[in-house]
């Protein structure tokens, strides 16, 4: 069944559950109050003619014979009473006054004849006045009850209506979201679904869709990371071959030096399958961490003393930013290391001469150390932001390798922090800055 149809269903049977309760509520209640009415009225004349009855039963050895021959009703101060006495085989042992039996039994009062418990006979007291009254006391609750199953089928009907309408308005984003979800089941990754309201229906569309960008995604990594692998691997290889060609043409004896470019190439050639091999690695979560209780802010100061020639090439001006002394997290040391250089190598590329690097340290809420590796570089576009994370992504994929890496640190780097339990992040701003911040369970 529908969820619209489940929703309208459950709707009605509330709806038609609470208006009978109410229907019989009400009926009950009326005619409880009328009983009471009638108690009321004539409570004490029943009182007395159950004790006259009672003594007259007992005085004449448990039998009601010659009953007849008595003036019961000589004590009752209403105007033409009458009065009906069965015994306890119905059978009339007494009656006083003109109207009909059917009639005493169905408007006037009636009153049981006990001893010890024993129902020993039943009487019915009628006046004319106790009969309008129980004429009102009978069409009462048949008109309230008349009128409550009028306007209430009426209002019903109408709660049904808007019950339906009600059910369809709610369901109806369902609706829509439903033949999206299995177009994306279908391979149609990255399709998106309107998203209209800020309610749980607009949550769960903004959360497919977002969804549905991921898989997407991932899909255009999957299936350009052959094509990467290839493109990355092709240029050392070309160089090395061409290389190699020119020597032999030459047909002279190799100087060592000659070969110092093949070499770097070599390397190059050689670091790249690393970090795939160790890419492939930790995304498979098989990257097996030595972990030790290190301190941050010895590592960071080791880095940036090694790194302080490079940066002075480019009048840079390295800096270790400590604002806490809680500095020691349980890590495996060598990764981290590669993380943060990977960060600060990234920050000497991208930052011009006269800049101002710096790591900075802190503790948040007691649980968490923050690394902030900070540049007064060039600063990366918004747009790049999401994918910088991502295998081989450069901000600008045309730029020749010399000036840029594989597009592989970042990647690796997120990896590494990932399966430390931590997180990283980026904020840039273009011409102004860029800040990656990394998160590690203290
Ligand atoms: N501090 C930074 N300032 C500006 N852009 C940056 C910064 N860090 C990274 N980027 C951009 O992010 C891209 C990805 O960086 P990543 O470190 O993953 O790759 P790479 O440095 O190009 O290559 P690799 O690190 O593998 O040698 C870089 O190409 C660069 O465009
Ligand atoms: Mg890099």
């Amino acid at each position: 069944m529908s969820f619209h149809r489940k929703l309208f269903l459950a709707l009605a049977l509330s709806i038609l559950g609470v208006s009978l309760v109410f229907i019989l509520m009400t009926h009950i209640t009326v005619k409880k109050t009328l009983e009471v009415g009638i108690d009321e009225t004539r409570g004490q004349e029943m009182k007395l003619l159950t004790q006259e009855l009672t003594a007259y039963f007992l005085q004449n050895n448990d039998s009601w014979n010659d009953l007849q021959q008595i003036d019961v009703l000589k004590t009752i101060q209403q105007d033409d009473p009458e009065l009906l006495v069965l015994d306890k085989e119905q059978q009339i042992v007494y009656q006083k006054g003109d109207s009909s039996h059917q009639l005493i039994r169905n408007l006037g009062i009636k009153g049981d004849i006990r001893i010890a418990k024993d129902r020993v006979g039943e009487f019915y007291y009628y006046d004319p006045e106790i009969a309008n009254f129980t004429k009102v006391m009978i069409g009462i609750p048949i008109s309230v009850v008349f009128i409550l199953t009028v306007t209430g089928s009426i209002l019903i009907l109408i709660s049904l209506i808007i019950a339906y309408r009600l059910s369809k308005w709610l369901a109806a984003p369902l609706q829509k979201l439903l033949p999206v979800i299995d177009r994306l089941g279908k391979g149609e990754l990255g399709i998106q679904v309107q998203t209209e309201t800020k309610d749980e229906y607009g949550k769960i569309a903004e959360a497919f869709n977002h969804m549905s960008k991921e898989l997407e995604h991932a899909e255009t990594l999957r299936k350009n990371l052959t094509a990467d692998v290839a493109h990355e691997l092709r240029t050392p290889l070309t160089i090395i071959s061409g290389k190699l060609d020119y020597l032999q043409q030459q047909g002279k004896m190799i100087q060592p030096e000659t070969l110092l470019p093949l070499q770097d190439e070599l390397i190059r050639l050689n670091q790249l399958v690393e970090d795939l091999r160790i890419l492939s690695f930790a995304e498979a979560g098989k990257l097996t961490l030595d972990k030790v209780p290190t301190d941050m802010s010895e590592l960071a100061s080791q880095l940036l003393f090694a790194l302080e020639p490079l940066a002075e090439e480019k009048s840079i001006h390295l800096e270790l930013d400590k604002h806490t002394n809680d500095t020691t997290v349980l890590i495996d040391a060598n990764r981290m290391k590669q993380v943060l250089l990977n960060l600060l190598m990234n920050a000497l590329r991208y930052t011009p001469e006269n800049g101002h690097i710096s790591i900075r340290l802190l503790k948040e809420d007691n649980q968490t150390l923050k690394v902030i590796v900070e540049d007064t570089g060039v600063g990366i576009e918004p747009e790049h932001l999401p994918h910088l994370f991502d295998r081989f992504y450069r901000t600008d994929q045309a730029r020749s390798r010399d000036s840029g890496g594989t597009g592989l640190g970042l990647a690796i780097a997120k990896q590494y922090i990932q399966s430390h339990g931590g997180n990283i992040e980026v904020e840039s701003k273009l011409n102004v800055g860029t800040m990656f911040i990394i998160q590690l369970p203290l």
